[in-house]
């Protein structure tokens, strides 16, 4: 039976332009607050009434209920099919590529991605539009502005339905197909990459461990690499997906996969190592004492492209977020191929790959993707880099160093300074925009700055335009610092400073990054005064 309740208190805290809402679980918990959201989203996104809906999500505490009352609220709209999967576990590149090959309306994925989860974490809601990718920032306007005058929302009352097998079940006249969430995402990925190489080359003398810090990807990783690429059992580690992620933070950089990071970095064990992010979008990648940084990754898959059967015609273009480093910008202009540079968020990916104007993309941030879905996919990015290894022959730290050499190298770093509270991190940051405008023409870390802004995006297919970005602070021998405000974190601020230079081909390539980049670190702290306002001494995360 269909009801309307009626809300008394309105829901207001979604930020405008972001794809989703993310909030701790106890928020999530208050009552009405995710009905409210998944009211907005039915009320504003295209072709609910007989469309097909993707739901799924990472299997952190609250995806059950979540995916309850979705159903529920789903039907309530008149939407005729939902696709949802066993225990509800959907990764966001697999949703992604459900979305486009089901031509559903769209998807509600359930994660807070690399937010650490459980009662005490976060929870989220993010939502896709057709084309498979983050709903573009018009839809995500129009929902934060419905959510300003919300007075009710409507809902089916059943029985929640089991998820504990594939098959057919309805609520009110809505048809619940719920279908294993692991298989159409291997076979896509079986498509692109030759499976027979990337088994012979891995069973012959490349061991490998994978962890899925108890996250999404543990059941796909299995079937993929324990099944079907018949490496021994145990090659995936941590593999059971748990509600809290087993207490850790599901994020795949050095400090929070610290346990994998010490299997490569100290051990003899495995030539290659990976992870992914809790909905599993996310990748790192590892050699033997080796560290891949991400925007030498996406360099690096760019410049051998053509190993992979997907690639095996080469790209049409490239893209990086503007955070991003320049690695794959030489790579473009040595190819040929178009590059361009979008704000931070894959979002800005989308128009780029709708249009063909782009084949690779990729953020500094442990995202990589292509145009086979319209997310960054951990474990594409994993199987990337296996099927170069195999054609080549060579391993992780002897493709970098070639890859430096016949590029040059851009020296990388992020230091993340997390939980700042808020006005402090305002502070710090207006002061620093400020005085952006008298930088340029003077000296930065014994250089000259070339450009000091904050970054602004002209979209060059819908000609929209996106400002305030990121201060940058660019130099003449092709350095930059940039400072950015997190979007994503539910504490406090997180300021993000990132740091990158350039060493040509012929120039040293392999100091530590730390210590190449010590000037830059040095200046921007000088100039931002990030330790003396935060009380900080040190980042929270190094990168
Ligand atoms: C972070 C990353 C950004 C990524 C986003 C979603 O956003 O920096 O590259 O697109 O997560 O995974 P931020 O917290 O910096 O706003
Ligand atoms: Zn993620």
């Amino acid at each position: 039976m269909k009801k309307n309740v009626r809300l008394n208190t309105p829901f207001t805290d979604q930020k405008p332009g972001t794809s989703g809402l993310r909030k701790s679980s106890k928020q999530f918990e208050e009552p009405n607050y995710l009905e409210s959201f998944i009211e907005a989203i039915f009320q504003n996104l295209t072709g609910v009434g007989g469309g097909t809906l993707i739901l799924g999500g990472d299997g952190r505490y609250g995806n059950r209920r979540a995916i309850d009352v979705i159903l529920r609220m789903a039907a309530a709209h008149g939407i005729s099919r939902v696709v949802t999967t066993i225990d509800g576990i959907l990764s966001t590149p697999a949703a992604s590529h459900l979305i486009r090959t089901r031509k559903a309306i769209g998807g509600i994925i359930l994660s807070a991605s690399h937010n650490p989860g459980g009662p005490e974490g976060d929870f989220g809601v993010k939502l896709n539009g057709s084309n498979g990718g983050p709903a573009s920032e018009t839809l995500t306007s129009a929902i934060f502005e419905f959510t300003q005058n919300l007075s009710e929302y409507s809902i089916i009352e059943s029985e929640p339905i089991s998820l504990n097998q594939a098959g057919n079940y309805l609520i009110g006249g809505m048809t619940v197909e719920v279908i294993d969430g692991v298989d159409d995402y291997l076979a896509l990925m079986q498509q692109l990459f030759d499976f027979d190489l990337i088994r012979n080359f891995l069973n012959k003398d490349f061991p490998i461990v994978f962890d899925a810090l108890h996250a999404v990807t543990g059941p796909y990783a299995k079937q993929l690499f324990e099944g079907i690429l018949k490496m021994p059992l145990g090659t995936v580690k941590n593999a059971v997906p748990l509600e809290d992620f087993g207490g850790g933070h599901p994020d795949p950089n050095l400090t929070y996969a610290h346990e994998l990071a010490n299997l490569l970095l100290e051990g003899n064990n495995y030539a290659f190592g990976a992870a992914c992010d809790g909905d599993g979008d996310r990748n790192m990648i590892l050699g033997k004492a080796c560290f891949v940084n991400p925007s030498d990754s996406l360099a690096i898959l760019a410049a051998n492209a053509t190993c992979a059967p997907a690639y095996a015609d080469g790209l049409v273009g490239v893209a990086r977020s503007m955070p991003t480093s320049a690695a794959v910008d030489v790579v473009a202009k040595k190819l040929g191929i178009l590059s361009f540079e979008t704000p931070t968020g894959w979002k800005f990916f989308g128009n780029l790959l709708d249009k063909g104007l782009i084949t690779l993309c990729g953020e500094e941030s442990f995202g990589t993707g292509s145009d086979h879905v319209r997310e960054k996919d951990g474990l594409w990015a994993v199987l990337f880099w296996l099927q170069i290894l195999a054609v080549k022959g060579l391993t992780v730290s002897e493709i970098m160093a070639q890859h430096w050499s016949r590029f040059g190298r851009h020296y990388y770093s992020r230091h993340d300074y997390e939980e700042i509270p808020n006005v402090i991190a305002e502070n710090l940051f207006d002061r620093v925009e400020s005085s952006l405008s008298q930088m340029v023409g003077n000296k930065f870390a014994g250089r000259e700055v070339t450009l000091a802004d904050n970054f602004s995006y002209l979209d060059p297919v819908d000609n929209s335009v996106t400002q305030k970005q990121g201060l940058r602070i660019l130099l003449n021998d092709g350095s930059r610092v940039i400072l950015r405000l997190s979007g994503t974190g539910t504490k406090g601020a997180t300021l993000r400073v990132y740091l990158e230079s350039y060493s040509s081909a012929n120039g040293e390539l392999f100091l530590d990054p730390q210590q190449a980049l010590s000037g830059l670190i040095k200046e921007i702290d000088d100039l931002a005064e990030i330790q003396k306002r935060t009380g900080m001494t040190r980042p929270t995360v190094i990168t």
